[in-house]
Parts: structure tokens; C-alpha cells; sequence
């Protein structure tokens, strides 16, 4: 019979996964458990840290709900989400604009604006232009593109924190035939994440602000192209460089111009970004989006794993 000692356990649990059918779930668990043993060992995880360890998890599971993802927050947090996504970025089969976070606050449902038109509807503040191109990773246009913006408001706040039922400063907008997009807006501020919860309790012991710099998602897609989810930095904010959720990253920092002679609308400060998109490869057609949408994810994991039955 085995003895189990810190050397011994981690090839017993090895030994006992080999019979796992499915190839990817096999080598996935066989990683995180050499992985987690060899965590557990370095920091020496005495057993009042291990429960301390599970009470957090649970408490980040009891925060879970369709409208809030703790899981991912903490995900995002620790740089797992931007390691996920910069490995995403390395399978295009073309190199294009980078991805970012999607965060939380993507709404599925969006109203559609024509070229031009102002997505906040109800902050008097300074009106500034969004516009550039959607092109290929060549340069040539994508006509008839998806283009769907999101963003706080002047004050730091999406929609739906301000009052759950309102749609404001997000829109969906198609690109003209030389891969033109353009709308008006107002400049977004950056802001807290969401704080109020064990993730937040978590990131204030680690003596971090806790703070997003100021920007503007995108979500942009057009048949034969990969999606590409992502997200514009304004230039000078005061956290570029210590993001709490690492979204921002140097590629992807836009500067506002006070008047740019090349932007369609005039005498408004523009922002101009011109993305590119990989064509869609075999990958991309198996589905799976970058970030996800908490609603979405609510009750999502519970056809995931079969039963025991199921399994006989
Ligand atoms: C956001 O950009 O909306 C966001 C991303 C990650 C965590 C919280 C917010
Ligand atoms: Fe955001």
C-alpha cells in the first residue's frame, strides 16, 4: 500500500486520473494538480491557510449572479483573463489588433446607431469623435463590419450602475464601404472596479488602488474574420501602467486630438484608432468568445460535467 508523504501524493492523484477519457480534460487536470501540489509546497500551506483559502473561494461563489461574476473579476485581477487572452491572440492565423478585457459590463443587447450618431444620451458634457478604419491585417477595408461600442459615462459609471434598466453611452455601428467607422460621445473616466466583495477585500490587503484607466470597448466582427473583443486606453490617463485587471497595454492607447483636419466631423476633439482583423481560421470556428457575459455564465456550468450516472 502507498504511504503519502509531499514527494509521494502528487503522483498517487497522477496515477488515479490516467484513466480519463478525454484527452484535453486529462492533460488540463494533470497541469493544474502538479501545479497546485508544487504551489502548496513552496509556500509550505499550513491547513488554517488551506481553509482560509476554500472560505474565499466560497465567498466569491456566493457573489456570483447573473449580474456579477466574482470568478471572473478574480480571474481578472491575478492576470489570468489578459494571460488568456494574449495566448488567444497568439493562435490568429494573422497578427492584428490586440484583444482586451471585456469586462462586465457588455450587454448583448445594444441599439444600433447610424455613422455619426452620439451613443450618451443624457451627459451634457464635452461631445468628443470616435472614428478610423476596420481593415484587414493588409490595410484593405472591411466594409459592412460590426462595430460595437461601450463605455462609463463622464463620471466613471456604465449604464446599468447608475440604474439597471437604462441604456446609455453603448451602441452598434457598421462601417462604410472603405471600412469607416465614426460616432460621437462623450470622454469616459476610469474607475474602481468593484470592490465591495471578497475580490475587493483581497486586492485593498495587497495595497493596490484598485483603478481602471479610462477607455472604450470594442467588440468588431465581420464574416471570415475572428471576432476581435477589445478596448482603446486614452492617452496621459494616470493608470496605464498599473491597470488592476492589466487590460491596458501600450498597442492599444489612443490620443484625443483637440482638431484633427482629417476627422470627418468638425470642430469636436477626436480619438482616431484604425483596427485590423485576422481572417477566421479553423479555431475560431469551434466558438468560444474572449471574456464572457455574467448573465451568460449563471447556471452555464451545470450540464458541464457529467453525472455520475451519466457516466456509467
Ligand atoms: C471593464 O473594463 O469594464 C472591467 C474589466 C474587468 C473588471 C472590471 C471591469
Ligand atoms: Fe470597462
Amino acid at each position: 500500500m502507498r504511504e503519502y508523504t509531499p514527494e509521494t501524493i502528487t503522483d498517487a492523484v497522477l496515477d488515479q486520473m490516467s484513466t480519463t477519457a478525454d484527452p484535453r480534460l486529462k492533460e488540463i487536470m494533470e497541469s493544474a494538480v502538479r501545479h497546485l501540489h508544487a504551489f502548496a509546497r513552496e509556500v509550505n500551506l499550513t491547513p488554517a491557510e488551506w481553509i482560509k483559502g476554500i472560505e474565499f473561494m466560497t465567498r466569491v461563489g456566493h457573489m456570483c449572479s447573473p449580474a456579477r461574476q466574482e470568478f471572473i473579476l478574480l480571474s481578472d485581477t491575478l492576470g489570468l483573463s489578459t494571460l488568456v487572452n494574449t495566448l488567444h491572440d497568439k493562435t490568429a492565423v494573422e497578427e492584428a489588433t490586440h484583444t482586451s478585457l471585456l469586462g462586465p459590463f457588455f450587454r448583448e443587447s445594444t441599439p444600433e446607431f447610424a455613422a455619426g450618431e452620439q451613443i450618451a444620451k443624457n451627459d451634457p458634457s464635452q461631445e468628443i469623435v470616435l472614428w478610423g478604419k476596420v481593415t484587414n491585417v493588409q490595410g484593405e477595408p472591411v466594409p459592412d463590419a460590426q462595430v460595437t461600442v461601450w463605455q462609463t459615462a463622464s463620471d466613471g459609471r456604465y449604464d446599468m450602475q447608475t440604474d439597471p434598466d437604462s441604456v446609455d453611452c453603448r451602441g452598434i455601428f457598421r462601417t462604410d464601404g472603405e471600412g469607416r467607422y465614426l460616432l460621437r460621445t462623450v470622454r469616459p473616466l476610469g474607475y474602481y472596479i468593484p470592490l465591495d466583495g471578497p475580490v475587493g477585500e483581497l486586492v485593498l490587503a495587497q495595497g493596490r488602488h484598485g483603478m481602471r484607466p479610462a477607455h472604450i470597448h470594442f467588440l468588431i466582427s465581420a464574416p471570415g474574420y475572428r471576432e476581435l473583443v477589445t478596448a482603446l486606453y486614452l492617452e496621459g490617463d494616470a493608470h496605464l501602467e498599473d491597470d488592476v485587471v492589466f487590460g491596458a497595454s501600450a498597442d492599444l492607447v489612443a490620443r484625443e486630438e483637440p482638431s484633427d483636419p482629417g476627422c470627418p466631423l468638425k470642430g469636436l476633439p477626436s480619438v482616431r484608432f484604425d483596427f485590423s482583423l485576422s481572417r477566421e481560421a479553423e479555431i475560431d470556428r469551434l466558438g468560444g468568445r474572449v471574456g464572457a457575459d455574467p448573465a451568460a455564465v449563471a447556471g452555464r456550468g451545470e450540464t458541464a460535467a457529467p453525472s455520475p450516472a451519466a457516466a456509467e
